[in-house]
């Protein structure tokens, strides 16, 4: 009598849908985004807060590019993807200032990434200038 394989599942639930624990992401550390940008992340503090530094791959700015710092906070959740947000001052070479918001994720081989929103205004010579703010998004991936 033939053997028949049983049937692969089409899918296989994540660990994270079944309860299990994944590891937490943790964002200090060096990422860079699908523009080429890259930000390194210091150390979180016990509040959640933490700092770093920007270095853009692009710019709207005249002036050469130059690293930014970035100032942000993060939530400890218990499933250990937690929700944060940074603001970039461009200060060293733009007017311009962005935000970023987001979420860490790490999937069930261990692969982290941020996904994140961002705002940035840009400087307008009078209030109400519809030109003066873009929105876009960013993921970012672990370089070190
Ligand atoms: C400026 O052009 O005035 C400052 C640099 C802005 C760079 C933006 S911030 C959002 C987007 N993500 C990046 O990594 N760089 C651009």
């Amino acid at each position: 009598k033939r053997h028949l394989p049983s049937p692969l599942p089409l899918y296989s639930p994540s660990r994270a849908l079944k309860g299990q624990r994944l590891p937490a992401c943790i964002l200090t550390g060096l990422w860079g985004n699908e523009l080429g940008s890259k930000m390194q992340i210091q150390q979180v503090n016990e509040d959640g807060s933490f700092s770093g530094e920007y270095r853009t791959a692009v710019s709207l700015a005249p002036r050469p590019v130059r690293p930014a710092s970035l100032n942000g906070s993060q939530h400890f959740d218990e499933r250990g993807q937690p929700t944060f947000g940074f603001t970039v001052n461009w200060k060293s070479f733009s007017d311009s200032t962005t935000v970023f918001t987001g979420q860490c994720f790490v999937d069930d081989n261990g692969k982290e990434i941020l996904e994140t929103m961002w705002l940035l205004r840009e400087k307008a010579k009078a209030p109400q200038g519809w030109e003066a703010t873009r929105v876009g998004t960013n993921v970012f991936t672990r370089i070190k």
